[in-house]
């Protein structure tokens, strides 16, 4: 008995000492919430049963009374459910969970937080519909719930609330339509929902009953239709921004009544007609951007009167003057009015009175001489003038811009002297002065130029010789200034340039020798020196230039043998034609194959036909090679007629098997004659030129439409070329494949008569400025379709079929855009199915395309078809050629890597693209991207591309590669 009492007595003591004991209600409630949340990083440790109340904790405020009013974990590293025990603090007003990974729905329940005003669960993984109960909550005036994965509708309920003022959900799922109810909320001063996939709709009229609303955000919503005449009651307005919609009609006069407005964004619609009149209203106007419209007219000087701070029109039809008022602005700091039909000049005084950073107005019929004081605060970074009618001098003062990073002033007429100090400007990584008639001399200024990465300055007129210090620009790339009269010797100094990949200074006038040491430029690939006045031996050390895969030196006056170790190099292209070079040809190149690269060296000899003259000893070797070539034809006729004989009688079962290599065989099948193709081969008819020969379109007389390509009329490579396509193209039957109707291969003709594809290459579609027919569905169904094509090719056709020259201009476009692979001129047949590599004695394919590892072990097998669809997939999400000078030497997809990875999508993704898509967008980024990995390994084969292109066709999210990681994977760092 007295046992048990004592043990009653310890119970209680221990009760009474028991931390617990002294701990209050909400305390409890919070270590519920504590124990509920998965916290790896800790940031709940000192909520500990052992305090009397929770104010001191983490992320705890109380009022006076020690209550919980306030309870923000932002970036505490939490995930698991919302914690709705926190809804059981009765003076609870504030939740912020910002930056968490929250990973539940928010309950129905939310509604018992009472007294709440202020709920931010921003950058979360909350998923599922938002709850109607949640209107319930009068006292709310604060919702963030941007960046999360909230799906469906904004409940109507939301239409009650009272008092709320700021309601944001950008970055989310919502795929219903932007509510009217919401235009009953007149106490709003901010709605944001940009970035939702809502499906498409009207912007509600009732959104102008909005009077107290400051920013109102609906970028990317799927909006469609005109701006309602109702937005005029949105008085109080600073922020608007529609851009990324669909939204049509003019831009209405109401926005020049909106007083308070600031910034109106309305970039990337479908807006149409001129810009309104009236903006002297807007007082406070800073920035102003319409750009990617098709709006008309000229821009409204009255808008250009405002102190605006940027104007961004660029990529619409404007015309007419750039208003000399908009330089008047003390703000302004970005201008762009690129890709317009802009005339006059700009204006005289820009950059006079304000801290000018950016002006590109690139692409439009501008004339006049480059502004003054475009840089007289010394903040430009960026001048852009390409495409234009400029003239005059480079000013002075430009020469002192030391800000400047980006200069391009392709393609106009300007002229003079290049400023001595605008060579040297420290901080340029892009200069590029193509096609002027600039004069003078390369200023030994240059050597100031530290940043320099590309310099381009070809198809001008520049004199004198290249500075020595050129030498001295490290970080250079690409120097490319062929076409001009540069003269004296090329500065040794240029070996040391480590990083050079492209030297071309064709058409110059220099002298001298190829410099010492040119061995030591490790990345240069292509070297160019073609017509000039260069002469010596060429150095044999150009054999162990570890890239070099173009090399021109033709028409200079070279002497002496060809250095055997020529024959290292994995070489593209090499012309050593119209010099003085003698001795005998290296082995690897005695090949008819090679015949025009040797062409026009009077001394030179090897075994092909047109080298060394006919004189002397010569004399009767070439009669004896007459006489043999006699025997050789003699033999072939002969051949050729048993053969036909052998054709005629035996053999007309094999006829239908595929491969018909007889005169005009199946043309008389698809009832149409060798006559009536010969006859429209006119020069008027040529569709295309390619590597192997011209296209031409040809209508029948029965209204059918072929494409003939004949192909030139040249040495033994074009019979085996022709032979490649013939019997390649013959086995193969496919959707995506360019179908060969027949052959003809007689003597000297030789046409090949295919389906008529009649909207041409993608290449040419994409680049030659019809890109606005592709939209992102076509472009996505092409990228479809050609993996289709090309994925048959490497798995369904035995043996495998590797096409070798995969590029957009490969691909071309029946009249509904079915894309369809061309062009078997280098496929190989990879005859063992489990080697599956073939070492190529000579590279093919095309710049920009070629797999890295392909340029240096010259191996080649189905993952360098991958790698070169992979740069078709970044060029159609970029809309950019695969050697675009902006990337400073660097290939599209590093390009696409690095920019990714700085400045976003929105940099990479082709502007004339919907952004609407820019999910999708990214996804086939994505896929482009692992297909360009610079490991083979790592890229998907054809099978595995078109399966990921059939699931994102089907929306299906969260596309894995094999290793169950989700790409995209940069891995470009190695090779080049
Ligand atoms: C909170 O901590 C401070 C000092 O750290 C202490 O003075 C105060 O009494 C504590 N308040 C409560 C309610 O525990
Ligand atoms: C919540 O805490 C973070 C820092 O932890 C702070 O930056 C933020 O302003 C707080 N939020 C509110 C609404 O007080
Ligand atoms: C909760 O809000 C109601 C009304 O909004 C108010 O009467 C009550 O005092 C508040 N409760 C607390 C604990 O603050």
């Amino acid at each position: 008995m007295a046992s048990a009492f004592i043990l009653l007595l310890l119970f209680t003591v221990s009760l009474c000492f028991h931390p617990n004991f002294a701990i209050n209600q909400e305390s409890l409630y919070l270590l519920r919430v504590k124990d509920s949340l998965s916290d790896p990083a800790g940031s709940l440790n000192n909520w500990s049963d052992r305090d009397a109340t929770p104010c001191n904790w983490t992320g705890i405020v109380c009022d006076n009374r020690n209550s919980v009013i306030s309870v923000n974990l932002t970036g505490a590293s939490l995930s698991g459910p919302f914690p709705m025990f926190v809804c059981r603090l009765p003076s609870l007003s504030m939740i912020s969970l910002s930056n968490n990974s929250i990973n539940s729905s928010l309950p129905v329940t939310i509604s018992s937080c009472r007294n709440l005003t202020y709920l931010d669960l921003s950058d979360n993984l909350f998923v599922g519909t938002i709850p109607y109960s949640l209107a319930d909550i009068h006292s709310l005036r604060y919702i963030n719930f941007e960046a999360n994965n909230f799906s469906g509708e904004i409940p109507e309920s939301f239409g009650n609330f009272q008092l709320l003022e700021t309601f944001k959900i950008n970055e989310n799922l919502l795929n219903g339509t932007v509510p009217a109810a919401l235009g009953r909320i007149t106490s709003l001063k901010s709605l944001e929902l940009a970035y939702n996939p809502f499906s498409p709709g009207r912007l509600p009229p009732e959104l102008g009953n909005l009077t107290n609303l400051e920013v109102l955000w609906l970028s990317h919503c799927h909006l469609e239709g005109p701006i309602p005449e109702s937005f005029v009651g949105l008085s109080r307005i600073k922020n608007l921004d529609l851009s990324g919609n669909r939204l049509t009609g003019p831009i209405p006069s109401l926005i020049c009544k909106l007083k308070s407005v600031v910034q109106i964004e309305l970039y990337a619609n479908l807006f149409t007609g001129k810009l309104p009149a009236g903006w002297s209203n807007l007082t406070e106007l800073r920035r102003f951007d319409a750009a990617m419209n098709n709006l008309t007219g000229t821009i409204p000087d009255e808008l250009c009167e405002l102190p605006l701070e940027w104007l961004n029109l660029y990529e619409n039809q404007l015309n007419g003057q750039i208003p000399e008022s908009i330089a008047k602005s003390p703000n302004l700091y970005d201008l762009r009015l690129f890709g317009n039909q802009l005339s006059g000049s700009l204006p005289s005084e820009l950059g006079k009175n304000s801290a000018l950073q950016t002006l590109d107005v690139s692409h439009n019929n501008l004339s006049g001489v480059i502004p003054e004081h475009l840089c007289q605060r010394g903040v430009l970074e960026e001048l852009v003038l390409i495409y234009n009618s400029f003239s005059g001098n480079i000013p002075e003062s430009l020469g002192k811009c030391r800000s400047l990073m980006r200069i391009r002033m392709r393609g106009n007429q300007l002229s003079g002297e290049i400023p001595a100090d605008f060579w040297g400007l420290p901080h340029v990584y892009l200069l590029d002065l193509d096609s002027n008639a600039f004069s003078g001399n390369i200023s030994n200024k240059i050597f100031g130029a530290r940043n320099l990465s590309t310099l381009s300055v070809s198809e001008n007129m520049l004199s004198g010789s290249i500075p020595r210090e050129t030498g001295s620009l490290e970080n250079l790339v690409e120097f490319s200034a062929h076409d001009n009269h540069l003269g004296g010797e090329i500065p040794s100094s240029l070996v040391h340039l480590g990083q050079l990949g492209k030297l071309d200074l064709s058409n110059n006038h220099l002298s001298g020798e190829i410099p010492r040491g040119v061995k030591d430029l490790k990345q240069l690939n292509e070297l160019n020196l073609a017509n000039n006045r260069l002469y010596g031996e060429i150095p044999d050390e150009i054999g162990s230039m570890p890239v070099l895969n173009y090399l021109d030196l033709s028409r200079n006056t070279f002497s002496g043998s060809i250095p055997r170790s020529l024959q290292n190099l994995k070489l593209n292209m090499l012309n050593l034609s119209n010099n003085q070079l003698s001795g005998e040809v290296p082995p690897l190149f005695a090949k008819e194959v090679y015949r025009d690269s040797f062409l026009g060296n009077p001394g030179l000899c090897g075994d092909i036909a047109g080298l060394c003259n006919p004189t002397g000893e010569n004399r009767s070797r070439a009669f004896l090679w007459v006489l043999r070539s006699i025997f050789v034809i003699a033999g072939i006729v002969f051949l050729v007629g048993v053969v036909c004989f052998v054709w005629k009688y035996k053999n007309a079962k094999k006829m239908n098997k595929g491969v018909i290599m007889t005169k005009w065989t199946s043309f008389h099948k698809l009832g149409f004659s060798e006559f009536e193709i010969n006859e429209c081969l006119k020069e008027a008819n040529v569709i295309g030129r390619g590597a192997s020969g011209k296209v031409y379109k040809v209508v029948l007389s029965n209204g059918e439409i072929v494409a003939v390509k004949k192909l030139w009329e040249r040495s033994d490579k074009i019979e085996d070329e022709f032979e490649i396509e013939v019997e390649t193209l013959g086995k193969v039957r496919h959707k995506n494949i360019v179908k060969l109707w027949c052959s003809c291969n007689t003597g000297s003709c030789k046409l090949l008569v295919y389906e008529y594809m009649p909207n041409g290459s993608l290449g040419d579609l994409l680049h030659i400025n019809k890109s606005k027919l592709l939209n992102w569905r076509t472009r996505f169904k092409i990228v479809l379709d050609a993996a289709e094509g090309l994925s048959y090719l490497h798995h369904d056709c035995v043996p495998s079929i590797v096409h070798r020259d995969v590029k957009s201009n490969n691909i071309l476009l029946d009249e509904n855009f079915g894309a369809k692979i061309s062009d078997f001129g280098v496929a190989k047949i990879l005859k063992t199915v489990n080697q599956g590599v073939e070492s190529m004695s000579v590279i093919v394919g095309s710049r920009g395309y070629i797999a890295p590892e392909y340029a240096y072990t010259l191996r080649v097998n189905e993952k360098s078809d991958i790698y070169s669809f992979g740069i078709v997939i970044l060029e159609l999400v970029t809309g950019r050629t695969p050697t675009d000078p902006d990337f400073g030497g660097k290939d599209l997809a590093t390009w696409v890597c690095m920019t990714l990875d700085k400045e976003g999508i929105d940099h990479v993704m082709d502007p004339s693209l919907d952004s609407e898509f820019k999910e999708q967008i990214c996804r086939l980024l994505d896929i482009g991207l692992l297909c360009t990995s610079s490991l083979p390994i790592n890229r998907p084969s054809m099978r595995t591309v078109v399966k990921m292109l059939q699931a994102l066709a089907n929306n299906m999210p969260n596309v894995v590669d094999k290793d169950g990681k989700t790409f995209p994977s940069c891995d470009q760092e190695s090779m080049v």
